[in-house]
């Protein structure tokens, strides 16, 4: 598969107006290669290198992962796509279900990276953990933490619960749009 390879920041505004649909963030480790929908991430720089933070509820298994292998992608849709994918990859988790088995997702291996690419969600970003920072709850705006954060919803939920988010600050090392 070809891949057109773009500088970060010439798809950023696409790349942040997509998240509020969400997109998906790929981590394999252990053997295992998985997928989950997310809505929040940022895209920037710090120490002069661009870098996407995703925020990974601490009970989920792509933290897992995150934790075996420092390595994420970030898979974009661009124009018509299925859009059952992001609610699966959103509602089930890889400790039950092969998303990609199951969805029938086309594994695309990176460049930089030991996590594939996804060609149904061509728009993709290689990502590099180089800091990892955990919530404090102490910290965070009552209104988020009454909203995000209830204390009598197992961590197995999929949706918000009593977790906190870490952030995973992922150097972007290569970012591409894949071609059929
Ligand atoms: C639209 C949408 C956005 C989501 N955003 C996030 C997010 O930013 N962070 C997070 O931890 N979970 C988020 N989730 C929930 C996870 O995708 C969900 O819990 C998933 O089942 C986790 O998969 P895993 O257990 O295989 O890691 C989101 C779900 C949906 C549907």
């Amino acid at each position: 598969m070809e891949r057109q390879m773009f500088p970060v920041y010439d798809r950023a505004s696409e790349i942040l107006n997509a998240l509020p649909g969400g997109i998906l963030l790929t981590a394999a480790a252990n053997g295992r290669t998985n997928t989950m929908t997310i809505g929040w991430g940022t895209l920037g720089m710090e120490w002069g290198i661009p870098i996407f933070t995703a925020f990974v509820r601490t009970g989920r298994f792509t933290r897992e992962l995150l934790d075996a292998n420092p390595e994420f992608t970030i898979n974009v849709p661009v124009g018509q796509f299925d859009r059952k994918i992001l609610g699966f990859c959103g509602t089930k988790s890889g400790r039950d279900v092969d998303k990609f088995q199951e969805l029938g997702l086309t594994a695309v291996p990176g460049v930089e990276v030991s996590v594939p690419a996804i060609a149904q969600l061509p728009l993709t970003l290689e990502c590099r953990v180089i800091y990892r920072r955990a919530q404090n709850p102490d910290a965070i705006p009552p209104r988020f933490l009454e909203k995000y954060y209830p204390q009598d919803v197992g961590s197995d939920a999929t949706g918000s619960n009593r977790d906190f988010h870490i952030a995973y600050m992922g150097e972007v090392v290569a970012s591409y749009l894949l071609q059929p």
